[in-house]
């Protein structure tokens, strides 16, 4: 029986290099972002079962639909990489608007809580795995990161402990991941944009992916409860 792995942010980054490690380790992907074609892109790179689920993790309804679509399609849901997320260049209280501080936290929280408690009862009974795609700025203060993202990003803690205290009983485990500086279009929202030669020495979204595939392979009775993932500059 194949496995069943849900990921947001498919379409690019580290979703989208996690999707296609996953795939090519055996696994069935869904594939959940805003942008079809962008998800359409992820799935053409991949040899194996895909279905392709564009929503806005920010919207409920969506993500309960989605849910009994994999599940109605594949008849189970074993493991969900939660990789959606955002910022904004406008993110210290000098300059932040209260509107996009509750949108990232809406994305980089709320919707991390959404998709799993949509997929619960089935991670239940597949003893399943959840990745939580936090960050640096989740695992330790980090001032540059901004006032919407470091609160999302450092709840996501306690999103990721209360879940595996509460559900460790039913199989339930959960990661949560903390990368440093990784090689993607998410770092075009930063207030100063990395050049190309600063991006060389960061990781990239395969080296994520490695460490997700890692997770997702280790067995039934082992728990990575959080993993930080640091670049080290190339000599
Ligand atoms: N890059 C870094 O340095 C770094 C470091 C640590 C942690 N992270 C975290 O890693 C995760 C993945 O980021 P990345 O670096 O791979 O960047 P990315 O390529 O920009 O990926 C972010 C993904 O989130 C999706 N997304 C954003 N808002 C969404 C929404 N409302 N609904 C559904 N999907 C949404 C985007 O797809 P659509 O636009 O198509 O919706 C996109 O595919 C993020 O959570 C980020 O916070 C990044």
């Amino acid at each position: 029986m194949q496995r069943v792995l849900w990921i947001t942010g498919a379409g690019s980054g580290m979703g989208r290099a996690v999707a296609r490690s996953a795939a090519a380790a055996g696994w069935t992907v869904v594939l959940s972002g805003r942008r079809a074609e962008a998800l359409r892109d992820t799935a053409s790179g991949i040899d194996g079962t895909t279905l392709q689920i564009p929503l806005d993790v920010r919207d409920r309804d969506a993500v309960r639909a989605a849910r009994d679509r994999v599940v109605a399609e594949f008849g189970r849901l074993d493991a969900l990489v939660l990789a959606a997320g955002r910022n904004t260049p406008q993110r210290q209280w000098d300059d932040q608007d209260v509107d996009t501080f509750q949108d990232v936290v809406a994305v980089n929280l709320n919707a991390v809580v959404t998709v799993v408690d949509a997929a619960l009862p089935d991670l239940r009974a597949s003893s399943g795995l959840v990745v939580v795609v936090s960050s640096y700025a989740g695992w330790a203060f980090h001032p540059n990161a901004g006032v919407a993202y470091s609160a999302s990003k450092s709840a996501l803690s306690s999103v990721v402990r209360t879940l595996n205290a509460g559900e460790a009983a039913h199989g339930v485990r959960a990661t949560h991941l903390c990368p440093g500086d990784v090689a993607t279009d998410f770092l075009d929202q930063r207030p100063v944009v990395p050049d190309a030669a600063a991006r060389e020495h960061m990781l990239t979204p395969d080296d994520v992916a490695r460490t997700v595939q890692f997770v997702l392979d280790s067995p039934a009775h082992v728990r990575i409860d959080e993993l930080v993932v640091s670049p080290v500059p190339r000599r």
